[in-house]
Order: C-alpha cells, then sequence, then structure tokens
C-alpha cells in the first residue's frame, strides 16, 4: 500500500479545498475567516507532510465555493495556498491567491487609539507593496504597519 498524502484528510464530493497552507496558518485562517460558521461540513489537516513547505494545513469545506474576492484576501497570511474547487470528486479549478487591493473585516489595527477599535466598524486596510515587503494601511487612523504586525497583533 502507497502512503498517498492525499488520504490524509477523505476526499470530498463538491466544495473548496483550501491547500498549501503554511504550518500554524490554518488555525488563524479557520478563526479570522469563520469558515467552521456554516451547516456544511469542514474537514481540517493540521501539520501533514507535504514536500515544497515541510508541513502544511489544509482546509476542505463542502457545497461551498469562495469567491475570487475571497480567495484574495488569503493572500497575506497563505500567499502559496491553491484553492482547489471540487466536482463530482474532480478538481475543476485551481485559484491562486493574489494580493487585494484592501482587507476588510478581518484584521484589527495595532493602534491601541484606532477608533476602529471602540467603535463597530469593519477594519478595513489598503494593501501597499512597498521595497521592504507588503505594508498596511488603517482606513481609520491612517497608519500604515509592516504586514507582519497587523497580523501579529490577532
Ligand atoms: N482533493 C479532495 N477531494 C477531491 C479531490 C481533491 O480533497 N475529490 C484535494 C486533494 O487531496 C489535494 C487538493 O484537493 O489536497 C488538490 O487536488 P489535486 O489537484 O488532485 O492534487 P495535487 O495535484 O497534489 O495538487 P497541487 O498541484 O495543487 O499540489
Ligand atoms: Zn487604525
Amino acid at each position: 500500500m502507497t502512503h498517498d498524502n492525499k488520504l490524509q484528510v477523505e476526499a470530498i464530493k463538491c466544495g473548496t479545498v483550501i491547500d498549501h497552507i503554511p504550518a500554524q496558518v490554518g488555525f488563524k485562517l479557520l478563526s479570522l475567516f469563520k469558515f467552521t460558521q456554516t451547516e456544511q461540513r469542514v474537514t481540517v489537516g493540521l501539520n501533514l507532510p507535504s514536500g515544497e513547505l515541510g508541513r502544511k494545513d489544509i482546509i476542505k469545506i463542502e457545497n461551498t465555493f469562495l469567491t475570487d474576492e475571497q480567495v484574495n484576501q488569503l493572500a497575506v497570511y497563505a500567499p502559496r495556498a491553491t484553492v482547489n474547487r471540487i466536482d463530482d470528486y474532480e478538481v475543476v479549478k485551481k485559484l491562486m491567491p493574489t494580493l487585494p487591493d484592501r482587507i476588510v473585516g478581518v484584521l484589527r489595527c495595532p493602534n491601541g487609539n484606532c477608533i476602529s477599535r471602540f467603535e463597530p466598524v469593519d477594519s478595513s486596510f489598503a494593501v501597499k507593496q512597498r521595497a521592504d515587503g507588503v505594508h498596511l494601511k488603517c482606513k481609520y487612523c491612517e497608519k500604515e504597519f509592516e504586514h507582519q504586525v497587523v497580523l501579529n497583533n490577532d
């Protein structure tokens, strides 16, 4: 019997497989993007062996399809993720996230005085490609942060 990585989490009939998520990031995606707040079956594999990454996480959501925009919202967390659309057990579409112009509703502003921390508003960050990497600029306080600073803040 061969040890096929694909068998580590059961195949799904129809829905979305988010593959090649860096290890430790899958849990964050589940909570930030509320993937478990659905009636659909969600199966998760954490710290699975993966050739390219060493270890990876994988999330499978049945009977649910992500829009291109939702796929792109994953880009700062899992830039090398592959989002597979499954229909009748076949992979019918493979999408790679590309950095969106804006990330809305999932992150918290690191600025403790920012109005977005006290008002019931959706956080909103413009995504900026700077020489030293990706920065995020808060719509409310207009402060700009290195993206890792914002991610570590959650
Ligand atoms: N998958 C699944 N259910 C299916 C078909 C595929 O859960 N019915 C999963 C596979 O386990 C894999 C992902 O969807 O994690 C993509 O499938 P596939 O393209 O067949 O695998 P790879 O060729 O390994 O993908 P990649 O080239 O993106 O690494
Ligand atoms: Zn702010």
